[in-house]
């Protein structure tokens, strides 16, 4: 079983493609408060948390409230994909601005299993090909966590690993 040991005052970004489990995990694992997800962000800004071009704004937003979060002392999860390097450097930037520590989770699943999840769901319109591209980009991704500023990546590898991971916050 992994344990995730994470310090008390973190920023957490959860790394994923669609249907890797973020949202799920995030749930598990953490108060409803201390997590930012940008689908609810596009849906405060846009109405819709599937318009794309609300991105920008939305992200505006929750790096806005993430660095409120961390300045008051809270821990604070993203619940996004996270797979382009200059979105998770627009994370490393909030929490070195308030002196907090990044970490990274990467929740690594099959494509298969992400497609038939993503697929299944009604409330997700995107098509296999997004889904290839969010893959290429975690495996682009993969590595070079640490050196983006992320102090702890805990990789998660399978279903399996996924479901069996606890977290640990650090005194
Ligand atoms: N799911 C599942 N078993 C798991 C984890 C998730 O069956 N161990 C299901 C969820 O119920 C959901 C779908 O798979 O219907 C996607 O999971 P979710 O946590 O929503 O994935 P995200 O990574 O958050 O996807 P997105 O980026 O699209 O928000
Ligand atoms: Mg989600």
């Amino acid at each position: 079983m992994s344990i995730l040991d994470i310090p008390e005052l973190a920023l957490v970004a959860l790394v994923g493609v669609s249907g890797s489990g973020k949202s799920t995990f995030a749930a598990r694992h953490f108060a409803p408060s201390q997590v930012l997800a940008s689908d609810a962000f596009r849906a405060m800004v846009a109405d819709d948390e599937n318009d794309q071009s609300a991105s920008a704004d939305a992200f505006g937003a929750l790096h806005h409230v993430a660095g409120v979060r961390l300045r008051r002392g809270r821990l604070t999860v993203v619940d996004a994909t996270n797979l382009q390097p200059h979105a998770r450097a627009g994370l490393v930037r909030v929490a070195r601005e308030h002196d907090v520590l990044p970490v990274a989770i990467v929740l690594d699943v099959p494509e298969a299993v992400a497609w038939e999840r993503t697929r299944s769901r009604a409330d997700r319109t995107l098509g296999r090909q997004v889904l290839a591209r969010m893959q290429r980009d975690l495996r682009r991704s993969s590595g070079h966590l640490e050196r983006e500023g992320f102090r702890r990546v805990h990789v998660l590898r399978g279903v399996e690993e996924i479901d069996a991971a606890q977290v640990r916050l650090e005194k």
